[in-house]
């Protein structure tokens, strides 16, 4: 996943948005995000992930899905949970 691609894709807030969240707000719990944007406030999905960038430390960079993988991966899960 590139920086410019959509972390949260029910309020298409980038993974580039999320990350300068954190980075000048310092959340202390993964639920402060929602400030972002609504990130993490749709169907879920995204939490996980959010979560893991939160937690992640300067020289543990994150590998995440790439952008296709991930929104169908979402896909499957909203399919689940309907
Ligand atoms: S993808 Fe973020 S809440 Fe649905």
């Amino acid at each position: 996943m590139k920086d410019d691609d959509e972390l949260c894709l029910c309020f298409h807030v980038t993974k580039r948005k999320v990350m300068q969240f954190i980075r000048v707000n310092q959340p202390g719990v993964p639920s402060q995000l929602s400030e972002c944007f609504g990130a993490g406030t749709g169907c879920g999905w995204c939490r996980p992930f959010l979560k893991r960038l939160m937690e992640q430390t300067d020289d543990d960079s994150m590998s995440l899905p790439d952008s296709e993988a991930y929104a169908s991966s979402r896909r499957e899960y909203r399919k689940k949970k309907s």
